[in-house]
């Protein structure tokens, strides 16, 4: 079957996960670190080849500083604990964000992750974490300006922070919104959106085959029309 070789996730209901169990919202988080460690698993076993998170948007500074913090100190223990495991699974570890307002130790951190995962084959494994669709799409023009190469599609595409990879096939996003929240703005652009009420940390290998169940009776156009795709182009006009 026509499994989706890059999903990108929207990690929401964390919180209120946790608002219902009385428990404080960081307890909802550390709940969210296992569903992505079962999702991680669940989908190299599927053969995905490519997930990318969001952990950390630039916006959730102005959460409140209990949760800001606790969300930093659980990246320092998941990176110390998930790192040896996600290894021995063979995924490769990026994190794309801004490091910039990030501590010292965190940065050391993802720098070592990373490390001690580049040679691993198995799955892209894609943190973003202090990340933005808008930071990333700027970034990427700042940096063609200042190298002074023309704004071209191609040239954004290869500065963006995401241009080790394909872009995402499946974008998926738990807790019943259905936003993109300045997530791979750029990136996704023709991927197929699927949204599930599900809270992140009930988030399971069901769950999964669900949105990829989904994602495999889409037709994906990519503004061609259906006739086209048949083998039939020039009966429609119009595109879709
Ligand atoms: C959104 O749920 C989730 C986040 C802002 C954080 C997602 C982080 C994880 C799943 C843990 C992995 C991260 C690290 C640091 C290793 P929400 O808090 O907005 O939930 P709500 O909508 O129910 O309030």
């Amino acid at each position: 079957m026509n499994v989706p070789h890059h999903i990108a996730i929207v990690m929401d209901g964390n919180g209120r996960w946790a608002t219902r169990r009385f428990l404080p919202r960081v307890a909802g988080h550390k709940q969210g670190v296992e569903a992505l460690r079962r999702c991680v698993t669940a989908c190299a076993d599927r053969g995905v080849g490519v997930l990318t998170v969001f952990a950390f948007s630039s916006e959730n500074w102005n959460r409140p500083v209990e949760e800001v913090s606790g969300l930093m100190d659980l990246m320092v223990v998941a990176l110390g604990r998930e790192v040896p495991k996600l290894s021995k699974d063979g995924v490769r570890l990026h994190f794309v964000g801004e490091r910039g307002g990030l501590s010292e130790k965190i940065v050391a951190g993802l720098v070592q992750a990373e490390a001690a995962t580049a040679h691993n084959t198995r799955l892209v494994l894609n943190v973003c974490f202090n990340y933005g669709g808008r930071w990333d799409i700027a970034r990427a023009a700042a940096q063609l300006v200042a190298r002074g190469e023309p704004l071209t599609e191609i040239n954004l595409d290869r500065a963006m922070a995401l241009a080790h990879v394909p872009d995402p096939d499946l974008f998926i996003r738990t807790g019943g919104e259905q936003r993109l929240s300045n997530f791979l703005l750029w990136q996704g652009a023709y991927s197929e959106l699927f949204f599930t009420d599900r809270l992140w940390p009930e988030f399971d290998e069901a769950a999964l085959d669900e949105a990829i169940a989904a994602y495999q009776q889409r037709e994906r156009r990519f503004g061609q029309t259906s006739s086209q795709l048949a083998g039939g182009a020039g009966r429609d006009r119009q595109a879709a």
